[in-house]
């Protein structure tokens, strides 16, 4: 050994003595026993957390500029994007890397419910990240006020007034969210504080308990097979290899360079997205005067705005309004029961049967729709349709116990089949 390993050595002895470095290298990286079959679907935790770094990042030498009052905000983004060196280059990897957070948890969730990562024993896994998914949601939704363009302003109105709806205390609570009698400067204020502070802290701390319980109990995989069953002499999974360096150089770094290569064209080329990234009202600036012609969030909360918008008709003496706020409320949190609704032996869709493939198709084929049709104008067939899929929706969840239970699975291997990464 050479002085200086040696003095390398010395010197991690002297930390590990009061801080369990090398031990917690150990049991989240180099003796982390993942499975070896990880697929394509297993690339988006990791890149999760890559659009994470780069929304802290670009997020805080953002807020070195932006101003966050009424009066200054839109212009503050125009000096950004003007004046400030590279300021355009922030401001568009931050205003992508929203949609592209979005877009790779939304897969990153499907692929939870393609294998059923959701079951037992990844219940908490599962239920911290919905908790996840709704920070995500507030995050993103206060993040769209600050630039207080028109889409800005007027998408937050109508979110905020939905508020309104809540029989007896409406009224008050909308108020009491914008901090106002109007949307206006204290409104943004408060956005910025909750978008800078607030939930990027929760973010944090919800991720890092979200890898906490995942690691307390093990990884998943596309076949839905427990590698704890079958163990060597020394206590590790035979179908396991270590998550470092096998899985974070073999398989996570060419996703990460393949993911920033696609990540980059978008934001040079296409950074407004075709409108949905950034739509076109947002670049005029808040006008309470002028509403825009089509009011519609972006993108992301779109299948949940057509759920709301679907609602047309008062129920129980309470007005459409209400059961819309209801049926969306619901559409968002129901996920979180999940795991005690799929009463299915096996975990992978593989090995399920006919109804459980059935039903997911259905299920992500409705979310599309919805999601295309928060997008456009509501029509009378366009609203049929929301229904429908709304319908499907809440079917795929609250049919589960049932389907699962009724259908025929096929057996489940003792181990995995396939050599590592062949899949
Ligand atoms: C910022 C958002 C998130 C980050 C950074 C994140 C990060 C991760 C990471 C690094 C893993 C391990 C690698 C992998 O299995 O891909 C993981 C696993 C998992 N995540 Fe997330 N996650 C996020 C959001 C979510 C959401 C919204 C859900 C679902 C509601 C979720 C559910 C799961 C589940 C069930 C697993 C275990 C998968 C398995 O073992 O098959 N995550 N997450």
């Amino acid at each position: 050994m050479s002085g200086r390993q040696q003095s390398f050595k010395n010197m991690m002895a002297w930390i590990d003595a009061r801080l369990p470095v090398t031990k917690a290298y150990e049991k989240h990286l180099s003796r982390y026993y993942a499975p070896k079959n990880f697929n394509f679907w297993y690339y988006f935790g990791v890149l999760s957390i890559v659009v994470l770094v780069n929304q802290l990042l670009t997020g805080i030498w953002l807020t070195m500029s932006y101003v966050p009052t009424g009066d200054g905000a839109f212009a503050s983004i125009e000096y950004i994007m003007r004046d400030v060196e590279y300021g355009w280059i922030l401001r568009y990897m931050h205003s992508t890397g929203a949609s592209a957070f979005f877009i790779v948890v939304y897969l990153h969730m499907f692929r939870g419910l393609a294998y059923g990562s959701y079951q037992k024993p990844r219940e908490l896994v599962w239920i911290i990240g919905m908790v996840i998914y709704l920070a995500l949601m507030v995050e993103g939704f206060t993040g769209y006020l600050l630039p207080w363009g028109n889409m800005s302003f007027w998408g937050a109105q109508v979110i905020v007034s939905l508020a309104g709806a809540v029989p007896g205390i409406g009224e008050d609570l909308a108020t009491w969210i914008r901090g106002d009698f109007n949307m206006s400067g204290i409104t943004l204020n408060r956005f910025f504080a909750l978008h800078v502070v607030l939930v990027p802290l929760a973010l944090l701390l919800l991720i890092f308990l979200h890898i906490l319980a995942l690691h307390e109990v093990g990884s998943n995989n596309p076949e839905g097979v427990d590698i704890k069953k079958h163990l060597d002499e020394e206590g590790k999974p035979l179908d396991g290899i270590p998550f470092h360096p096998d899985y974070t150089i073999g398989h996570d770094l060419p996703a990460i360079i393949g993911f920033l290569f696609l990540f980059c064209i978008v934001m040079f080329y296409f950074p407004d997205g075709g409108g949905y990234f950034i739509e076109a009202p947002n670049y005029e600036p808040a006008n309470p005067l002028k509403t825009p012609d089509l009011i519609a969030p972006v993108w992301y909360y779109t299948p949940f705005y057509s759920m709301l918008r679907a609602a047309t008709f008062p129920l129980f003496g309470l007005d459409a309004k209400f059961w819309g706020l209801v049926v969306m409320m619901g559409a968002i949190v129901l996920p979180v029961v999940l795991p005690w609704l799929d009463k299915s032996p096996v975990k992978s869709m593989r090995y399920k049967g006919r109804a459980s493939k059935i039903m997911l198709s259905l299920f992500v084929l409705s979310f599309f729709i919805l999601g295309y049709l928060g997008t456009i104008h509501p029509t009378v067939t366009g609203t049929r349709l929301a229904q429908l899929c709304t319908a499907i929706y809440f079917a795929y969840f609250l049919l589960m116990p049932w389907y699962t239970r009724a259908e025929k699975t096929r057996p489940v291997p003792e181990r995995i089949l396939s050599k590592a990464t062949e899949q």
